[in-house]
């Protein structure tokens, strides 16, 4: 063999499931190569007595031995296997096929550059077979090679490879228009017998293409893959590194190309060029890095650049965007709701983000879109994504480490979706927001008070609107310019298309405080007045203000006390079951953790409101 080092290396992904003899080949392949430990192997024997009168090797019990732990939870994701040839070394990202393991099939296959799709010979292809082609693509893999398996159960006959070969051709030309062109290669084998994974065999003197192996060995994804060709150079900047006074570096990995001394570079996203002075890599001052090292770069003019900036070739530039179309797998327990607030993280950067719109939800078993409001766990769709700050990035089929995002949820941090970029919708530059020169601070300064909103949450019924519109008298007498944002009447105008969904009501919320914003710039105190069930969009409320401009005021008054008082009558009618959705009947209300201020709902209306006055000239506003 070669030594190791020299050797080429290929990731590559299987799909498939267990009947289709997944186990059996990843087995194999680790025993043909010599990739087995002895107590594998010799496990592996005795298990194979027990199990099989012939005392034939059984390569499934190989991986059972390592699903066990899985199951120990020692690799809980993708299990990673290792083996090596003459002339390359493999890395197998083995994920489950069902469909709940969508997002582990993902992240198997947002690593690889090659994908063994298996199918099984006698069933034909099967729906899982599209979807996982599908996801293999998505994820940005072009060379696909179907292992047709257990062709020695249908007698080696030529006639179905050649039907499931012609099947498989319809699925890749579904997928190309998307996905750009994918290389396939459909291999006839069979997993337990051996033939055409490493040796030949003579079962199928028809079939002159590659065996598995041979396939393996040889398939040169570098050229094509999304992310592995080297293309332009880009370097997202971890941290500045600065020993010393005479020394100031910007360290990070190259996700892209190439840099050399003296080659230009654009920082973005500013858009200043300079030009590279040093390079190190480990220490030691080298010419030129490439794509996967880390690096400490210096630069002839002095700027200014800080983490979160991203360097690239300025003749290739990726965009600066806050909004872009991109492929969303949903991992969550909780929907997708547009328009609902996210963490997203792109390269080296975070920024609060939603979804605006879901073009369409992929349907993975027939390979056609579908409209959709939301995507639950394990979905797929077509979104349009606005971010509030913008955001470096570029097609994942491009360059898979600047186009491919993360969406946490904003309170727990959890991974929530995982995002391909498609494109970008348009360019920061072109929206840039005009900044008059009559200042919220020259119009506070008019109205002599400083703007705030008052945010009051509460079931219905709790007095959130009454205590609104005392407050406001109140404001009004000594002078001050407010103004009452309340759910009933918004709902008669802006908001009449939405109902008591929970995307209606995320959505209710979020225009709500979008125009809040706008009359606090104008320079009003806002008394909003909304049941607001969900503390994720209240958080989304207050994320729009400045420090201290926005002032929760939870109105509790309990469900008992609300459901008496029944101004509306439609407590009755939500128990009757005429309304659905009801808030606090069958619909959720989450309490505020945190509130600034808690008012007693129960208690006489006129000494409550007194109360939040009071609190606001305490904050200075209204003395
Ligand atoms: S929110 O949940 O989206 O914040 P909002 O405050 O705008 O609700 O509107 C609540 C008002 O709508 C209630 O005070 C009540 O008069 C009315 N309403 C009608 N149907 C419902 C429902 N299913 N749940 C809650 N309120 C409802």
């Amino acid at each position: 063999m070669q030594p190791s080092q020299d050797k080429t290396q290929l990731r590559f992904l299987t799909c498939g499931s267990v009947d289709d003899g997944k186990s059996t080949l990843i087995g194999r392949l680790l025993y043909d190569t010599g990739c087995l430990f002895e107590d594998q192997i010799s496990s592996l024997r005795c298990e194979s007595e027990r199990k099989n009168a012939d005392g034939r090797l059984d390569f499934s019990l190989v991986m059972d031995g390592l699903l066990a732990e899985r199951e120990q939870g020692i690799t809980i994701d993708v299990a990673y296997r290792y083996f090596e040839t003459k002339n390359r070394k493999f890395i197998v990202a083995d994920a489950p096929g069902h469909e709940q393991y969508t997002r582990n099939m993902a992240t198997g296959a947002s690593n690889s550059e090659a994908a063994v799709v298996l199918t099984d010979a006698r069933n034909g292809l099967l729906a899982q077979t599209a979807r996982h082609t599908y996801i293999a693509a998505l994820m940005g893999i072009r060379h696909i090679a179907l292992a047709v398996n257990k062709m020695d159960l249908v007698g080696w006959s030529r006639d179905i490879f050649d039907k499931i070969s012609n099947d498989y051709e319809g699925i890749i030309k579904k997928l190309e228009p998307d996905s750009g062109e994918l290389f396939v290669t459909c291999i006839p084998l069979s997993a337990l017998e051996g033939d055409n994974v490493f040796a030949r065999g003579d079962a199928a003197p028809w079939y002159r293409g590659p065996t598995l192996a041979e396939y393996l060995e040889t398939v040169e994804p570098g050229d094509v893959t999304a992310g592995i060709k080297p293309g332009p150079f880009r370097m997202p900047v971890q941290w500045v590194n600065r020993p010393n006074a005479n020394f100031r570096g910007y360290s990070g990995a190259i996700t892209g190309g190439t840099i050399r001394a003296r080659d230009e570079i654009i920082i973005l996203p500013s858009g200043q060029k300079n030009t590279v002075q040093s390079i190190i890599v480990s220490g030691q001052e080298r010419s030129a890095a490439e794509r996967g090292e880390a690096v400490t770069i210096s630069v002839t003019e002095e700027t200014d650049i800080s983490r979160g900036d991203f360097l690239s070739d300025p003749r290739d530039v990726p965009d600066v965007t806050d909004h872009f179309r991109a492929a969303i797998i949903w991992m969550s327990e909780d929907k997708l709701l547009p328009g609902r607030e996210y963490v997203m993280k792109i390269s080296n950067r975070t920024a609060p983000a939603a979804v605006t719109e879901i073009r369409g939800r992929m349907n993975v078993l027939t390979l056609s879109m579908e409209p959709a409001k939301t995507l639950a766990k394990n979905e797929i769709g077509i979104c349009n994504v606005k971010t509030q700050t913008p955001i470096v990035c570029e097609p994942y089929l491009k360059n898979r480490e600047s186009g491919g995002f993360i969406l946490m949820d904003r309170v727990t941090n959890d991974t929530v979706g995982a995002g391909m970029i498609r494109y970008s919708l348009r360019r920061a530059s072109n929206v840039t927001w005009h900044s008059f020169e009559i200042t919220k601070e020259a119009r506070a300064r008019l109205m002599g008070q400083t703007p705030r909103i008052l945010w009051f949450t509460g079931l219905s019924g709790s007095g959130k609107s009454t205590m609104a519109n005392l407050v406001d008298k109140k404001l009004f007498l000594m002078g001050r310019h407010s103004y009452v944002l309340d759910g009933d009447n918004v709902r008669h105008g802006l908001n009449k298309d939405l109902g008591f969904t929970e995307e209606d009501r995320v959505k209710n919320i979020h225009r709500v405080s979008e125009v809040a914003k706008l009359m606090v710039d104008a320079g009003l105190i806002v008394l909003a007045a909304f049941i607001s069930p969900f503390q994720r969009d209240r958080e989304f409320a207050r994320s729009l203000f400045a420090p201290g401009e926005f002032i929760e005021v939870f109105v509790d008054t309990p469900l008992e006390v609300c459901e008496r008082r029944d101004p509306k009558g439609l407590y009755k009618k939500a128990r009757t079951g005429e309304i659905p959705n009801f808030t606090g009947i069958n619909a959720p209300y989450e309490r505020p953790d945190h509130p600034e201020l808690i008012v007693n709902g129960n208690g006489s209306a006129e000494e409550e409101a007194e109360r939040i006055v009071k609190f606001l000239e305490n904050f200075g506003d209204c003395g």
